[in-house]
């Protein structure tokens, strides 16, 4: 079968194509085989092909990369109760992360293309517990979205203390990945959504692609946008935007670049959900790097929380929310599985609204 591998670990050159990897094989009487259909890149791919990703255990030599997909079943062992070969279904991240709130230290020793073999190629054996029903309404390559983009971004609004309410604001940082799953369901929820962007033109695209999720009679400012390029001062401006009272819940993904800034848009008892660090590899303004951020959190009275995916219960009732809703993802572009090089490319180029995916099979 076809196969990606990690040759180094220093950038993307790394990916290794093979077109004569051998199919797994089904171990165990609860394992299924799945063909992958198309997967989905995230940031953490990048760092793991370049060394950056900080896990507290070792990455293989010759690593199979990334976690997210869609896919069909199309073998089942004899114990396999939960699935039929031909149900389509998506991959969790973190093997065993089933129920628990917060991912923990074994589960991610167990997650795809990072402490294991993930789903670069064309079949994959899991045990049947660790796969979701794919929303009956997506496609493939809309299902291979939603493992670590979307959980993350559900996780963020419902896993912590404030969680979610309709009538809430939600300040979404950037048009990747997790911001845009998040504004969606926030959106869906019935909540209000701010979002930032680098650019004028993302954000009428941006605003564009989520407007189906507007619902008819909203008031104006539901859907807004701020370019933090031009408006620097995007904390002010938010406060501006919600007459003085500030967001609900940030969707904080870039770290020390942004982090005093969404602190101070958050109103006092709210909620900012750190996913990740972007900013960390570019060069920081150093009045930023001096914000002495304790007292920045302890002014505003505000909670920060660091949040690590989401579990799969938060995925399948994340899912009931998008089958309900009739929630898409927003697919920016699909790369065939012999351009996964031009795939991880584009991402790191930052080009994208939403997700990067790669078809896999027909
Ligand atoms: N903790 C977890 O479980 C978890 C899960 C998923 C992702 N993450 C992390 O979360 C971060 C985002 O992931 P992603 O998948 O959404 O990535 P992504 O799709 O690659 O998002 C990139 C986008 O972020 C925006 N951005 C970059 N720097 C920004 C800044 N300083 N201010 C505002 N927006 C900025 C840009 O959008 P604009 O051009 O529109 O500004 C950029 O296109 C990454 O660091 C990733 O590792 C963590």
């Amino acid at each position: 079968m076809k196969q990606y591998t990690l040759a180094h670990r220093k950038d993307f050159s790394g990916l290794t194509f093979k077109t004569d990897a051998p199919r797994p094989i089904i171990q165990s009487p609860t394992g299924v085989l799945i063909q992958i259909k198309a997967l989905s890149l995230n940031a953490r791919d990048l760092q793991v092909a370049n060394g950056t990703y900080p896990p507290p255990h070792d990455i293989p030599d010759d690593l199979v990369p990334a976690s997210d997909a869609a896919g069909e079943i199309v073998e089942c062992g004899s114990k396999v109760d939960l699935w039929r070969t031909g149900d389509k279904v998506c991959t969790v991240v973190f093997l065993g992360h089933d129920q628990d709130e917060d991912v923990q230290y074994h589960t991610m020793c167990q997650g795809l293309g990072a402490a294991i073999n993930g789903i670069a190629q064309e079949y994959f054996v899991v045990d049947q517990s660790q796969l979701l029903a794919m929303p009956a309404h997506m496609t493939y390559e809309e299902g291979s979205t939603l493992t670590i983009a979307a959980t993350t971004a559900w996780s963020s609004l419902y896993g912590h203390h404030p969680k979610l309410k309709a009538g809430d604001t939600v300040l979404c940082l950037g048009s990747g990945g997790v911001s845009v799953f998040a504004a969606q369901i926030a959106l869906n929820a019935g909540a209000k959504v701010i979002i930032t962007s680098s650019s004028d033109n993302k954000i009428a695209q941006v605003k564009k692609l989520l407007q189906p999720l507007v619902r008819p009679g909203s008031p104006a400012d539901v859907l807004q946008a701020i370019n933090y390029n031009t408006t620097p001062d995007w904390d002010k401006e938010v406060a501006k935007l919600t007459g003085g009272r500030k967001v609900d819940i940030v969707i904080e993904i870039s770290g020390r670049a942004t982090l005093g800034k969404s602190i101070r848009s958050t109103r006092s008892g709210g909620l900012v959900a750190i996913s990740g660090y972007l900013s960390d590899y570019s060069d920081l303004d150093p009045k930023i790097k001096e914000e002495d951020l304790a007292k920045t959190l302890l002014y505003n009275a505000v909670n920060a929380r660091g949040n690590f995916v989401g579990n799969k219960q938060q995925f399948t009732d994340m899912n009931r929310a998008f089958e309900i809703g009739g929630v898409r993802p927003v697919v920016d572009k699909v790369f065939e599985f012999e351009q996964l090089k031009e795939a991880y490319d584009y991402l790191q180029s930052a080009k994208h609204i939403g997700k990067v995916v790669v078809k896999v099979a027909a």
